[in-house]
């Protein structure tokens, strides 16, 4: 089998048309899978289990600034080396096995998920930020959706941040290099600078950050609703969207209680939609994922 614009209107909840007019140019590079079965199937839910058992990784715990530190620090070397940005959690998939619309499946290609975030990100950056000015992502890493953002949308404003210097120092060097349109500055989600100017019209983006903070998400989104921006977007891992009576599913959302990471944020969107603060665009579950977890469920909402 192979992605199609008939599976990415399915699993990102819309029609071809909007695949076809946003992503489907990417399509052009096969990217083929095929669901696993029976034994297969078993053995590499017991791999996924086992990995559980072991994991010891604990997310917001003590060290882990520094460890973000130290990686970008890396990040940045091999950067000035081979212009790579593709930070390792994505590349190290050497197994071949992800998930794809709930299921488990197996690809040729050690790149499935690296492939899918970029369709998926094209889809989601056209549709909802086309109209927008300014656009800031929070725990941004190495930069490279703002990379991505920059090559769509060259003439608009984009402000990258992150909470740790060496991953501040990459993103100037890259928007330096690619000659971007970017500001860069150092920003900790955690405790949010009530001074920083949001501009009108303008986007809030979070990938992979906001799972971070371990449920400390309350001064950042209230920080967001003091700005009020134009839209924002979250891409995030978020429990409530696992249908845990499936193993598959279950395992995932195990694997994500073990390590806490955030599991608030949407209780807390919905909450706020419930007080009229805010109005929910879009959400849906994770398109598709690593062999561990989904971590694309997708949020869209406006401050009212
Ligand atoms: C999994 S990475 C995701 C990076 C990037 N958004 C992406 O999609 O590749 C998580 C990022 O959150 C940053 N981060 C962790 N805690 C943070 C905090 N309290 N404030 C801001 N950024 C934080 C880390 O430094 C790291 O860059």
């Amino acid at each position: 089998m192979r992605i199609n614009s008939k599976i990415l209107s399915t699993i990102f909840h819309t029609n071809k048309e909007d695949i076809n007019k946003y992503c489907s140019h990417l399509l052009k590079k096969k990217i083929s899978y095929s669901y696993i079965k029976g034994l297969e199937r078993d053995k590499v839910l017991v791999q996924i289990l086992k990995r559980i058992r072991s994991d010891q990784q604990i997310i917001a715990g003590k060290g882990r600034t520094k460890e973000w530190h130290e990686g970008w620090g890396e990040a940045l070397s091999l950067y000035k080396k081979s212009n790579s940005l593709t930070p390792k959690f994505y590349t190290a998939r050497e197994n071949k096995y992800f998930r794809l619309n709930g299921e488990l499946i197996k690809s040729n290609n050690p790149n499935f998920e690296v492939k899918m975030v970029d369709i998926f990100r094209n889809w989601y950056f056209k549709k909802y930020l086309t109209n927008i000015n300014d656009i800031y992502e929070f725990g941004a890493g190495t930069g490279h959706n703002m990379v991505e953002l920059s090559k769509i949308f060259p003439n608009k404003n984009l402000y990258a941040s992150d909470f740790v210097k060496t991953s501040v120092n990459l993103l100037k060097l890259v928007s330096k290099k690619k000659k971007m349109n970017m500001k860069c500055f150092q920003f900790d989600m955690a405790k949010p600078n009530k001074k920083l100017k949001i501009k009108e019209n303008s986007a809030i983006y979070t990938s992979g950050a906001l799972e971070q903070l371990s449920g400390r998400i309350y001064d950042f989104i209230n920080f967001i609703l003091s700005k009020n921006p134009k839209i924002v977007i979250h891409v995030e891992p978020a429990p409530q969207f696992y249908d845990t009576k499936k193993l598959v599913d279950f395992t995932a959302d195990f694997f994500q209680r073990k390590r806490g990471y955030t599991d608030n944020l949407l209780d807390y969107l919905i909450l706020l939609e419930k007080k009229k603060k805010i109005k929910i665009i879009k959400k849906m579950k994770s398109p598709f994922g690593s062999l561990m977890i989904e971590g694309y469920n997708f949020i869209v909402w406006s401050p009212k």
